[in-house]
């Protein structure tokens, strides 16, 4: 009752599925919603989980947290910057080398309202690692994607982690000269990271009708997410104190992206955005719902990743 606006109950440990034979790889798995998903997926037998990180030290940390909590799970290291297409490019070969299948792919990691900086590779900071380095990795990957979708019984899933800040998005949608991007705050350009991963999704799922692509809002929840509040100023300090009394936890706030990586497929292909948990929801009306910007994002992007030799 009222699923429609509280969402669906969803108990990580009866409602996930077997998940025994298949490959997972969630980026960003050392923290927060990612380690949290890692940690309850571990516990339904994957044949492995890939948790991809930038830093070596905290995935390791992390993975003998997720061990004790889980002692026959299958999880392993993958090392990854997506901040840097040629850490991106390493990492593809780096899983392509250890696994020939790869059955869900949680595109989890992400950075929110940090000031002006740009990727090794010259896009705005949020959009480079959000956008542009997710699309870079499922790209390199879709050829393992596509081969695992090709087997019998399989359901290979693609999940984007968005947000609800996707409506900050500035008026129209993308803006796609870095330069020019500067320009707005800091929050606008978060709000187009978070768009491109909904139309990500969206095109994805268009153009490989093989697979499931879907995006998500996780919710509000209280992880390092937040930590740029804290740097900007004690009063901001204070504020995100407050806050986080107030936030949601990585458990409950995990279970969106636990949910659309597991439940039946035909659920999951209703939208290409969905709200906590399993609220059918297709995002902004003004940018999310339309086709036409997905496809042009997907172009550029294309043409971007391109330009770069990808
Ligand atoms: N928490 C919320 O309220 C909320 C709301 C809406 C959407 N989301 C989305 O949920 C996802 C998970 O966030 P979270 O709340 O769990 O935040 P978090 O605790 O800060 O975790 C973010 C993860 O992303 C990783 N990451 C950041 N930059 C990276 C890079 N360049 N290369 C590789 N990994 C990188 C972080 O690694 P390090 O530990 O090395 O920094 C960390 O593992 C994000 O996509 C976020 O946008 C969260």
């Amino acid at each position: 009752m009222f699923e429609w606006y509280f969402g669906k109950s969803f108990n990580p440990e009866k409602d996930i599925p077997s998940l025994s034979g298949k490959v997972v790889l969630v980026t960003g798995g050392n923290a927060g919603l990612g380690k949290e998903t890692v940690t309850q997926l571990a516990k339904h037998d994957p044949e492995e989980i890939f948790l991809a990180a930038r830093t070596r030290s905290k995935a390791e940390a992390a993975i003998d947290e997720i061990k004790q909590a889980v002692p026959n799970g299958r999880v392993s290291f993958l090392q990854l910057d997506l901040s840097s297409f040629r850490s991106i490019k390493d990492a593809a070969d780096q899983f392509k080398a250890r696994s020939d299948r790869l059955d869900i792919l949680i595109n989890n990691a992400g950075i929110m309202a940090v000031p002006w900086s740009k990727t090794e590779d010259g896009f705005e900071i949020q959009f480079g690692t959000n956008h542009m380095g997710h699309a870079l990795f499922t790209k390199l990957l879709m050829p393992t994607l596509l081969k695992t979708a090709e087997e019998e019984g399989s359901d290979v899933r693609v999940v984007n982690l968005s947000s609800e800040g996707h409506q900050m998005a500035p008026g129209p949608g993308i803006i796609y000269d870095q330069a020019e991007l500067e320009r707005w705050g800091t929050w606008r350009r978060y709000g187009q990271a978070q768009l491109a991963n909904i139309l990500h999704a969206r095109e994805l799922q268009r153009r490989y009708p093989s697979i499931t692509a879907t995006s998500l809002h996780p919710g509000v929840i209280a992880t390092n997410l937040y930590d740029p509040f804290g740097e900007a100023s004690s009063f901001m300090r204070v504020g995100k104190w407050f806050m986080s009394r107030l936030l949601n936890d990585v458990h409950w706030g995990a279970k969106n992206e636990m949910w659309a990586a597991t439940a039946p497929k035909e659920v999951v292909r209703q939208t290409h955005y969905w709200k906590p948990i399993g609220i059918k929801s297709g995002g902004s009306f003004w940018h999310a719902q339309k086709p036409e910007l997905a496809e042009q994002l997907w172009t550029w992007t294309e043409n971007e990743l391109e330009r770069h030799g990808y």
